[in-house]
């Protein structure tokens, strides 16, 4: 067995480290398991693992609990032997998608802000009966000091009966001191969140756990399962470039400060384009205020550009790691990781009025945003944090490429085929063609400016022939709509493999 004892701190719970099989075994059919992990980054793998081998011997069902997407030990391993009963609040594994859109699996979408405090009162079916954290250390009291994310960890061990700690010895001892931990009281007796600028600290640097809570402690070496990007595309820079220009004009415009606000990016391609994109512009003095912090938060931080980025998890390529681990001393005086309760935090969002970018699956005409169905029906990933922070952000930016399946479809369409965010949340919409500024506009002056910047010229027309009839049929009602044609795009794409007529 690795032998962790040097980060086991008080040899008291010398006595406690166990096999991941024996940890595992404390899994009862039906637990609610609570686990530390955001994006590939920070889960537990080592007592997954040993849970899912138990699973396929003699098969029972968890509902399992994380700050997010996890790796494939977790996620990908008991969705495989058919280990989930229910899962919340989001992911990304292929196979769980899978199980979810096929009734293998019950899922509970939730905005990552709210998560933790449902699980506190037990809204998700009971409370947590056992956390499984991945931790760097344990500390002389039995505190726990995490790794690579924060998520729901904290709230978590609060509130499960039982704690097994992962003490992984990939994950470098210098992370210690890159997290502040706050678990705010719930109503009635909640206070004001006390952060007023990025890098406020108004935690401690460990997760409060206690001696007599740890049940087991595991040792592990296997390393997150981060993935490398895709290369930026043509697309993705022409959207990173649209929305920069967009933001030099406002600061022209005395609308933004010089050194914008707070940023929140999504993940994926368009949000690593954007910030390629300001690691690339004159902007210098760049707040983050985020969920995930990723390569390009650490080459904004190697430009100079960046005063501070506070996030939940570091999830960056292999590449990527490799150069936080080798200059975490230097990414320590920039860079932060909270509860995602505080960094989704509608509070905080509005307070210090963060600049919101998010990717969508589809937005109609109307300003209406889709992140989460495909066709209306079938999950991809969930609303993640966007909703926290489209609902409260200064600026709301919604990203696509005008078409998707090679211009089959239209990512602009005349009603929404699954609400995420409404258009009352929107300000901005992005795509490869160019920007549409709705802001203080009114439905009907919305779906102009959305089809004549956003649409695919190969839509464009059909979208405006849409709006005219329904302007006609309903007299130019508020929201004009043809009830019986609105998802028949939709549907033309279901029958024809196409959406063009
Ligand atoms: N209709 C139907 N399918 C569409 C589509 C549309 N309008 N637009 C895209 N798709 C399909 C793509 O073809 C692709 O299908 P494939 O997996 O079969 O290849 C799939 O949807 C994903 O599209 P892609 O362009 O690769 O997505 P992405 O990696 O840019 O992610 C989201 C886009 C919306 C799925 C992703 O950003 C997400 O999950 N968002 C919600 C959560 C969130 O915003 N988190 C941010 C942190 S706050």
């Amino acid at each position: 067995m690795i032998d962790i004892r040097d980060r086991v701190r008080n040899s008291a719970l010398h006595a406690k480290i166990v096999s991941a099989e024996e940890a595992a075994a404390v899994i009862k059919p039906g637990m609610n398991i609570g686990t530390s992990g955001f994006t590939p980054a920070g889960y537990p793998k080592a007592v997954p693992l040993a849970l899912a081998e138990r699973m396929k011997k003699e098969p029972f069902q968890i509902n399992l609990w994380t700050g997010a997407s996890v790796g494939k030990e977790l996620d990908g391993a008991l969705a495989a032997v058919n280990g989930i009963h229910k899962r919340m609040p989001y992911q990304t594994n292929s196979e769980l998608r899978n199980a979810l859109n096929s009734g293998g699996v019950e899922y509970f979408d939730v905005h990552l802000s709210e998560s933790a405090q449902l699980s506190r009162y037990g809204h998700l079916g009971g409370k947590v009966d056992v956390a499984i954290v991945e931790a760097c250390a344990i500390t002389e009291e039995g505190h726990i000091i995490p790794t690579t994310s924060m998520g729901n960890t904290a709230s978590f061990v609060q509130s499960a009966d039982i704690v097994i700690v992962e003490v992984n010895v990939s994950q470098p001892l210098a992370l210690e001191g890159m997290h502040d931990v706050y678990v705010p009281l719930d109503p009635p007796h909640r206070q004001p969140i006390p952060i007023v600028k990025v890098d406020d600290r108004i935690g401690t640097p460990y997760i409060p756990c206690g001696l007599d809570k740890i049940k087991y402690i595991v040792p592990c070496d296997i390393g997150d399962d981060v993935r490398d990007f895709a290369p930026i595309d043509e697309h993705s820079k022409v959207m990173s470039e649209l929305i920069i220009d967009f933001f030099k004009n406002e600061i022209k415009e005395g609308r933004l400060p010089k050194n914008l606000l707070p940023l929140q990016s999504g993940v994926g391609s368009v949000a690593n384009a954007v910030v390629t994109g300001f690691v690339n512009s004159d902007f210098t003095d760049l707040e983050v205020y985020t969920e995930v912090i990723q390569d390009g938060m650490l080459d904004l931080a190697d430009a100079g550009k960046l005063k501070f980025a506070s996030g939940t998890s570091f999830s960056p390529s292999p590449a990527g790691l490799s150069r936080l681990y080798e200059n975490i001393d230097v990414y320590r005086e920039k860079m932060m990781l909270r509860p995602q309760e505080i960094a989704n935090s509608p509070e905080i969002a509005r307070r210090i009025g963060i600049i919101a970018m998010n990717t969508a699956i589809e937005f109609d005409i109307f300003g209406h945003v889709n992140s989460t169905h495909i066709m209306g029906t079938k999950m991809m990933n969930g609303i993640g944090g966007s909703g926290d922070f489209a609902r409260n952000a200064y600026l709301t930016c919604f990203f696509t490429t005008s078409t998707a399946k090679n211009g089959a479809i239209s990512s602009i369409v005349p009603m929404c085929s699954h609400f995420d965010h409404t258009e009352h949340d929107t300000d901005i919409f992005v795509t490869e063609i160019g920007l549409a500024d709705v802001r203080g506009l009114s439905p009907r002056e919305r779906a102009r400016a959305i089809i004549n910047n956003c649409a695919h010229p190969d839509y464009r027309p059909m979208l405006l022939d849409y709006l005219e009839r329904a302007e006609a049929a309903t007299k130019k009602a508020h929201t004009p709509h043809l009830l019986d044609e609105a998802l028949s795009w939709h549907v033309r794409f279901k029958e024809t493999g196409t959406m063009k007529k």
